[in-house]
């Protein structure tokens, strides 16, 4: 049985009064001690959340990179998120793909990274609306888990996040239906190129437009481990999102 495990991304939000303010509806909960729950930070305000939060929420970066350390201006290491007691790392998001142009093979490599300096990753995959309309969502997706299969071998501590380009910020989230067809289909695919104990352990979550009003039956598909939330992880409504499936 794979364990539910709810991000929240808040990307480049937020300020120490909003994140008081979060941290407060965290605190207040109640949260579903059965689901993981972790909160990827702004880098500059880690070490405050991560002192701050709530027992059992822990604290994601939102990019890291795969040097332990030297002339990399405004890059952070694993090893230093390990030394402000940072565990997760969200690496690989759309959002670094697209505007910062990261390519799967550097995502690879801070994947692979990352895990040999004993951070947990939330790896980040999914297909644009071009890609999809062109029928090349599972070719996408694959290519991408593929790049990664290259260079880790050991996936205990990685969480797949399946997030649809067109479902990010948009308001329209993937059906349960077409979010489970690709969770399903990857599975498969990592059960044939990595192994059968892989697929069957590993998590993957949904992400895109996730709210309190759909995370229910997103969160009841077979294939759907958890959420990444961008927008909601910033409300209160994190909350029920987090509570999805009791
Ligand atoms: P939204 O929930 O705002 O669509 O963002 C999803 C996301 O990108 C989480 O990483």
């Amino acid at each position: 049985t794979r364990k539910f495990v709810v991000g929240g991304n808040w990307k480049m939000n937020g300020n120490k009064k909003q994140i008081g303010e979060i941290l407060d509806f965290l605190k207040k909960g109640p949260l579903n001690k059965d689901t993981e729950v972790i909160v990827g930070v702004p880098a500059l305000y880690l070490e405050h959340v991560q002192s701050n939060a709530p027992e059992g929420v822990m604290v994601a970066a939102q990019n890291c990179y795969k040097a332990e350390k030297g002339a990399f201006t405004g890059e952070i290491s694993p090893q230093m998120l390990k030394d402000v007691c940072v565990d997760w790392v969200i690496l690989g998001h759309s959002e670094r793909r697209q505007i910062f142009n990261e390519c799967d093979e550097l995502i690879a490599d801070k994947v692979a990274f990352a895990l040999e300096n004993g951070l947990k990753v939330i790896a980040c995959i999914g297909e644009t609306l071009e890609e999809r309309e062109a029928n090349k969502t599972m070719e996408v997706v694959n290519r991408q888990t593929a790049a990664i299969a290259c260079k880790v071998k050991d996936w205990t501590n990685v969480v797949i996040a399946y997030e649809p380009v067109w479902a990010i910020g948009t308001g329209k989230t993937a059906t349960p239906a077409q979010a489970q067809e690709v969770h399903k289909a990857l599975r498969e695919y990592i059960a044939q190129s990595i192994s059968p104990d892989v697929a069957a352990s590993i998590r993957i979550q949904y992400g895109g437009s996730v709210t309190a009003a759909n995370c229910k039956e997103l969160g009841s598909q077979p294939d759907i481990d958890g959420f990444l939330v961008g927008g909601a992880s910033l409300k209160p409504e994190f909350v029920e999102i987090v509570n999805a499936r009791q």
